[in-house]
């Protein structure tokens, strides 16, 4: 398996991506149909617009197969404004997660970034799965969620020791969820 930067050519492989990885919707277990996979038009959306930063897009491929992607685009903390990433969607597809893809994406997607001299990545996730990653619960950071009601499954990771704590603003698709 191989990790690198996703191309224009990969955009129909990771949609169908997120419709698998995304068939159920996560935070209720029910089960979606593909057209009303959200996560998969987010990324759509989120190719599309001003935050979009192509080194942190990134695929996993096997044997010609994309078979993870992730994603982070340009976020802000308010009330300062300070560049900020925020993470996702992350997905795997169904038949090899739990391998281990998921892992390196994150892996691969952290590193870009802190090589890039990005200081916060912030995300909506389970804490089990991000915890292991150095993410804290952001208010722990100094960092608020854009809606509360997420609690602590609003994580966050400081990557410089450059830090303004406020609150958390994704790129604009994510209002338009
Ligand atoms: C979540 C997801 C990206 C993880 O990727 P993956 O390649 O399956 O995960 P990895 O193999 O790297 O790691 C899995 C390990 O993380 C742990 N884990 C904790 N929370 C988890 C969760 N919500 N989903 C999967 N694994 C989780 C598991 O214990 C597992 O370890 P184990 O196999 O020893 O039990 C993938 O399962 C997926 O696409 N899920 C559906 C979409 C989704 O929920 N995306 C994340 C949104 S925040």
């Amino acid at each position: 398996m191989i990790v690198r930067r996703e191309r224009p050519a990969d955009a129909a492989a990771v949609r169908a991506l997120h419709r698998l990885a995304f068939a159920r919707d996560p935070a209720t277990g029910v089960q979606r149909d593909p057209d009303d996979v959200v996560e998969a038009r987010l990324v759509d959306q989120l190719r599309e617009d001003a935050g979009f930063l192509p080194h942190l897009a990134l695929v996993a491929v096997a044997d010609d197969v994309v078979v993870g992607h992730v994603i982070a685009t340009r976020g802000w903390v308010e009330p300062v404004g300070a560049p900020a990433l925020g993470l996702g969607p992350l997905g795997v597809l169904p038949d090899v997660q739990r391998s281990g893809v998921g892992t390196v994406l994150v892996h691969a997607l952290l590193a870009v970034a802190e090589a890039a001299g990005e200081s916060l990545v912030a995300l909506l996730g389970d804490p089990a799965y991000y915890r292991g990653f150095g993410f804290r619960a952001a208010t722990e950071l100094g960092i608020s969620a854009p809606d509360p009601a997420w609690g602590t499954h609003f994580q966050a990771r400081w990557l410089t020791e450059v830090r303004t704590g406020g609150t958390f603003r994704y790129a604009a698709p994510f209002d338009r969820l």
